[in-house]
C-alpha cells in the first residue's frame, strides 16, 4: 500500500523547548493507528502539523504526495480536533455542523445537493446521531458534540482522518461501534490515527500502537501498551 503520511526529521517547539525532536514516521493507505504518549507528550502536535495547521522547525511533513498547507492536500484530510466546545450562543444545526465538513471539498458558494444530504445522513447514523440531526448543537450533551465533530471529520469521505482524543466523552457501549466505523474506513483504503489512552477502544480494530516519548513516535506492542499505562504513561488531560 502507499504512503500516505511521511514524516521525516521532525522537531518542532513552540519555545526554545522541542516538543517533537527528531520524528521519523511513516503510515500507509489502509493503516489504522492507534496513537499514545502522555499528557503532553506532543500527540495533538503531531496531528497538527500532519494537517498543516503547524509547520515543522526542521525535517519535512509529507501527506499524500503533497504538503497539507496544500488547499488540494487538505481537503482530502478529515481532521477532529481534541475537545472541541462549540460558541454555544450560535444555533447551528447538527445537520449544518456535519454539512461544513463538505466545505472544503466543494466550495463554499455551490450548493448542497441530494448526494451531499445522503452524505451528511449516513455521516450522522455511522455515529448514531440520526435521530438528534435537528437539533441544536449546544443543547446536546458533550458526547453528542463529540460525535457530531466527529462526523464533520468523516462526511467527505477523506483519505487521512486524524481524530485527537475522539472517545473523549463518548459512552463506553458507543465506542465498539465507532472503532468498527475507522477499521471499515481504513479497510477501504484511508489511513486512520485516532489519539487514544485507552488500549480498550480501539485495541482489537487497530493496526499499529504509536507511543510519543522523549520527542520521538516508536511503534509498540499491545502489551507494551498496557505496561505503558500501568508505568504511568497514559494520563487524561
Ligand atoms: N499553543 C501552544 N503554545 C505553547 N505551548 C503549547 C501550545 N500547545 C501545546 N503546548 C505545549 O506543548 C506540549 C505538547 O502539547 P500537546 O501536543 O497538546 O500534547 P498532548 O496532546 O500529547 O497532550 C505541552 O507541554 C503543551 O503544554
Ligand atoms: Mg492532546
Amino acid at each position: 500500500m502507499p504512503v500516505t503520511v511521511e514524516l521525516t526529521g521532525v522537531r518542532f517547539g513552540y519555545g526554545a523547548e522541542p516538543i517533537l525532536d527528531g520524528v521519523d514516521l511513516d503510515l500507509s493507505a489502509g493503516e489504522f493507528a492507534v496513537l499514545a504518549g502522555a499528557n503532553g507528550s506532543g500527540k495533538s502536535t503531531l496531528l497538527k502539523l500532519c494537517v498543516g495547521l503547524l509547520r515543522p522547525a526542521d525535517g519535512s511533513v509529507t501527506v499524500l504526495g503533497g504538503s497539507p498547507l496544500d488547499p488540494a492536500i487538505r481537503r482530502r484530510i478529515g481532521y477532529a480536533p481534541q475537545g472541541l466546545r462549540m460558541a454555544t450562543s450560535l444555533p447551528v444545526s447538527v445537520t449544518e455542523v456535519v454539512a461544513a465538513g463538505l466545505t472544503p471539498s466543494k466550495g463554499l458558494l455551490r450548493r448542497m445537493d441530494r448526494r451531499d444530504w445522503s452524505k451528511v445522513n449516513a455521516a450522522l447514523e455511522s455515529v448514531g446521531l440520526g435521530d438528534l440531526s435537528a437539533e441544536c448543537l449546544f443543547e446536546l450533551s458533550g458526547g453528542q458534540q463529540q460525535r457530531a465533530i466527529l462526523a464533520r471529520a468523516l462526511v467527505a469521505d477523506p483519505d487521512i482522518l486524524l481524530l485527537d482524543e475522539p472517545t473523549t466523552g463518548i459512552d463506553q457501549r458507543l465506542r465498539p461501534a465507532l472503532a468498527q466505523e475507522l477499521r471499515r474506513r481504513a479497510d477501504a483504503g484511508a489511513t486512520v490515527v485516532a489519539v487514544s489512552h485507552d488500549p480498550d477502544d480501539f485495541h482489537q480494530e487497530c493496526d499499529r500502537i504509536l507511543v510519543i516519548e522523549d520527542g520521538r513516535v516508536r511503534q509498540i506492542t499491545h502489551e507494551e501498551f498496557h505496561t505503558h499505562l500501568a508505568l504511568g504513561g497514559g494520563g487524561s488531560r
